[in-house]
C-alpha cells in the first residue's frame, strides 16, 4: 500500500514535468543593463565581464535592435563619464545633452516602444566615486536627494519612461516623486533599489564605469555608510516599505543569488512588483568557472535565473538576458 503518494510519478516524463512546472522564465521578464561611452564605433569588451559590452551612441542603437528582435523590451541605461567631467556634485549628470540624456533619445528613435529605464546616482560622475555628494568624509544625504530630483527630471525630459535610483540615500524617492509630479511628469515611473546591499559583487561594473570609490584622505574606501549590510533582513523589509509610502512603482533587492531569502520576504510583504539584480559580479564568477572548464555555462545559467524567479522575481536586470533568450530560442 505505501506510499500512496509516489512524488516521481509527476516527473516522469518532460510532457509532465513541463505541465506541472511551477516557474517559467519569459522574454518579458528581463531588463537589460546597458553600458554607453562616447566615442563613434565603439564596442568594447569589459575585461572582468567577458562577451559585455560598453556601446558608443551609433553601436548602441544596433543593439538595441537586436534586443527588440529578441523579444528584450526593456533597457536600464550606465553612462561611463569622461573624467575631465568629473565632480563632487554631479554636475554634468544634470546636462542636457549630456550622454546619458543622448542615450535615452537614441534608444526610443531606434525602438520607440523600447522601456527605457535610466540609472540615477552621483557615482560615475563623481570625483570620489561615491553616489552622493562627499563633505568632511562624509557622504551629504539631503544635499544628494536634491540633486537625485534634478537628475530625475532631466532623465524624463530626455524621454526615460522610468528612473532607477541606486543611491541608497534617505528619502530620495518622495523627492523625485515631487518633483516629476511637479513637471508634469506622472507617467514617469520610480525603480526605486530599495534594498541594496553593500556587496564586493559589485567590482566588474565598476571596471565598466570606471566608478570605484578613490583612495584619498577624508574619502570613505566603502558604501558602508549608505548601502546595507549583507548581514540584515528586517532592515530590507523597512527600506523596502518606506520606498512604497514613497512612491516606488517598482522595488529591487540587490544583488540576485546571495541575497533571495530577502526577495522573497519582500515579494511577500509588497504589492508591487519586486525587481532582483543579478549583478556583474555573478556574471564574472560564472563566465570564469565556465571559460576554466568548471561549470556548464549555460546549465547553470538557467538554474540561476530560474532560482530568481522562484523566489519571487517579477522582473530580472540581467547580463545574462541575451544568453537566456538563445537557449529559450533552442
Ligand atoms: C551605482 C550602481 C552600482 C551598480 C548599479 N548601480 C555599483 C555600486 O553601487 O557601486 C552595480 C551593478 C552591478 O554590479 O552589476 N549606483
Amino acid at each position: 500500500m505505501y506510499p500512496l503518494r509516489r512524488n516521481r510519478r509527476l516527473r516522469s516524463s518532460e510532457t509532465l514535468r513541463s505541465l506541472v512546472r511551477e516557474s517559467i522564465v519569459t522574454p518579458n521578464d528581463f531588463l537589460v543593463p546597458l553600458f554607453v561611452v562616447e566615442g563613434h564605433g565603439i564596442k568594447d569588451e569589459i575585461p572582468s565581464m567577458p562577451n559585455y559590452f560598453r556601446y558608443s551612441l551609433d553601436l548602441l542603437e544596433q543593439e538595441v535592435k537586436i534586443l527588440n528582435s529578441l523579444g528584450l523590451k526593456s533597457v536600464l541605461l550606465f553612462v561611463k563619464v569622461p573624467d575631465n567631467l568629473k565632480d563632487n556634485k554631479g554636475t554634468e549628470a544634470l546636462n542636457a545633452n549630456g550622454l546619458m540624456q543622448r542615450a535615452i533619445k537614441t534608444v526610443k528613435n531606434a525602438c520607440p516602444e523600447m522601456l527605457v529605464m535610466t540609472d540615477v546616482a552621483l557615482d560615475p560622475y563623481s570625483i570620489y566615486g561615491h553616489d552622493g555628494i562627499v563633505q568632511n568624509g562624509e557622504i551629504l544625504n539631503d544635499e544628494t536627494v536634491k540633486v537625485l530630483a534634478e537628475i530625475s527630471l532631466s532623465h524624463a525630459r530626455a524621454g526615460a519612461s522610468f528612473v532607477a535610483p541606486s543611491d541608497m540615500m534617505d528619502g530620495r524617492v518622495l523627492s523625485i516623486r515631487e518633483a516629476l509630479d511637479k513637471d508634469g511628469f506622472m507617467n514617469t515611473g520610480i525603480m526605486s533599489y530599495s534594498a541594496k546591499y553593500a556587496s564586493a559583487y559589485y567590482g566588474p561594473f565598476r571596471d565598466a564605469l570606471d566608478s570605484a570609490p578613490v583612495d584619498l584622505a577624508d574619502v570613505p574606501k566603502t558604501k558602508n555608510t549608505y548601502q546595507m549590510d549583507p548581514a540584515n533582513r528586517l532592515e530590507a523589509l523597512r527600506e523596502t516599505e518606506m520606498d512604497v509610502d514613497e512612491g516606488a512603482d517598482i522595488v529591487m533587492v540587490k544583488p540576485g543569488l546571495c541575497y533571495l531569502d530577502i526577495v522573497r520576504d519582500i515579494k511577500n510583504l509588497v504589492e508591487v512588483p519586486v525587481a532582483v539584480y543579478q549583478v556583474s559580479g555573478e556574471y564574472a564568477m560564472l563566465k570564469a568557472a565556465a571559460e576554466k572548464g568548471w561549470l556548464d555555462h549555460d546549465a547553470v545559467m538557467m538554474e540561476q535565473i530560474i532560482a530568481i524567479k522562484r523566489a519571487g522575481a517579477d522582473v530580472i536586470a540581467s547580463y545574462f538576458a541575451k544568453d537566456v533568450i538563445r537557449i529559450l530560442n533552442g
